[in-house]
């Protein structure tokens, strides 16, 4: 079979969790490869409304392994909560298996999360405060503390101590907040440890045999491209890559290995945080999508800053991962209206580009170049067939593919798993 990576297009919440749920009813192996809990994937399946946040969304495939890879940093408490909770409700989580590689978030990481962001001021980033981005730091100042940790009690003290002393320095001398007690947060981990247990393995040789039985195996994205810390709208991004290429490092194979990479963009574009957004409209229209499309963040509740597609970051996107296909998610949304409108370059100081700037400075100053097309009068939440589709909607959808350069494989049209439209195979 093949291996097939899931990546969102755009500033996250794309609808990836619909998408891979979907595809998951194939697939031996779903893995999920960066960020952590600040990702929410909403899920809406015969089992009911799940929001994800560190599980994979394949989960709901009774008979598929998934894996949390050496990519992502785990919140213990959050993904005990979550396997719990899915426990409760009849999901089988045996299948569910931890990279000994993963980093931990630690207390300490919430904490600095909250107070960098407080001491940021006007420069905030806006982050979920989940810890994500010291976490991160942390892995690569050579001062984090790994799940692999967890399973042996001795070699966790040790490292906590040392680490513990750094941190409570930084809280204290710093920030001027109270210390974190050793005896209290390794209490707390040897706990988790012992829960955690039985899933924490050596994952990249289950993914190795698991290609070399041929199986389909989906690298499950969390957030966006235009989120990527490199080629994102750096410093509002996040702090692992949500890419292509993040996804194998993330999870523990070879480039060579990905036959395809489907990019997920919903069909107007929403932003949640701080940071640029050319086609952001804060205008009544802005506010009738975020109401009709509930654009609220399933992990810290923020509303959405919603906006016209924007097909010049959708092109850099497509470009910087080599998207072999997209999803179109979310189209009915755009249901009645008169015109749309899809960004096809900027105006920047006075001059038209259709690049998008590594500056965000140069980003902000961005004036979006529209093109207006008609929309359809109907609704297509019904409609399974490219071909019903009204003939606007039609051509909105050739219209991304033009400017994108890359065919659309799949229209989401609601949030349900059987709301879709196949336009080419995807497999
Ligand atoms: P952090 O990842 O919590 O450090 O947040 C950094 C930036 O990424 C903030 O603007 C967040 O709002 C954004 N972000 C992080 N995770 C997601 C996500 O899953 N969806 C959308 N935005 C996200």
């Amino acid at each position: 079979m093949s291996t097939i990576a899931i990546i969102g297009g755009q500033w996250g919440d794309e609808g990836k969790g619909k998408v891979v749920d979907l595809l998951a009813q194939e697939a031996q192996v779903i893995v999920r490869f960066s960020g952590g809990d600040n990702a929410g994937h909403t899920v809406i399946n015969p089992y009911g409304e799940f929001k994800l946040h560190l599980v994979p969304v394949g989960i709901f495939s009774p008979h598929a392994v998934c894996i949390i890879g050496n990519g992502v940093v785990i919140n213990p408490a959050v993904l005990i909560d979550e396997l719990d909770q899915l426990n409760q409700r009849g999901v089988d989580t045996t299948r569910l298996f931890i990279s000994d590689r993963a980093h931990l978030i630690m207390p300490y990481h919430i904490l600095l999360d909250g107070l960098e962001e407080e001491s940021r001021a006007g420069k905030a980033i806006g982050t979920t405060r989940r810890g994500i981005g010291p976490a991160f730091a942390d892995k690569v100042a050579r001062l984090g503390i790994r799940t692999g940790d967890l399973l042996d009690e001795e070699v966790l003290l040790e490292r906590l101590r040392f680490i513990l002393d750094y941190k409570n320095i930084m809280l204290t001398k710093i920030y001027g907040v109270s210390p974190l007690p050793l005896d209290e947060v390794y209490g707390k981990y040897c706990r988790y440890g012992e829960r955690l247990a039985p899933h924490i393995r050596e994952t990249a040789t289950m993914l190795e045999e698991a290609l070399s039985r041929e199986e389909l195996v989906l690298l499950e994205g969390a957030q966006g491209a235009l989120l990527d810390p490199d080629f994102g709208t750096y410093p509002y991004t996040t702090s692992s890559s949500p890419l292509v290429g993040g996804s194998c490092l993330g999870a523990g194979l070879s480039p060579f290995r990905i036959n395809r990479a489907l990019g997920v963009f919903k069909a107007y574009c929403t932003r949640v945080g701080a940071g640029p957004m050319p086609t952001e409209l804060k205008d009544e229209i802005g506010d009738l999508i975020r109401d009709r499309a509930h654009e609220y963040g399933t992990t810290t509740g923020r509303p959405r800053r919603c906006g016209w597609f924007d097909a010049v970051a959708a092109r850099f996107s497509t470009r910087i991962n080599g998207f072999t296909g997209i999803v179109v998610t979310r189209l009915d949304i755009l249901d009645g209206f008169a015109q749309l409108k899809i960004c096809v370059g900027y105006e920047l100081d006075g001059d038209k580009t259709d690049y998008f700037p590594a500056s965000v400075a140069a980003l902000e100053r961005c004036q979006p170049i529209y093109e207006e097309l008609p929309g359809w009068q109907a609704s297509i939440r019904h409609i399974r067939q490219y071909e019903q589709l009204p003939i606007e909607a039609r051509q909105y959808i050739a219209r991304l593919e033009e400017l994108t350069s890359c065919p659309v494989n799949l229209i989401c049209v609601g949030p349900g798993r059987e709301e879709n439209i196949y336009k080419t195979p995807i497999f």
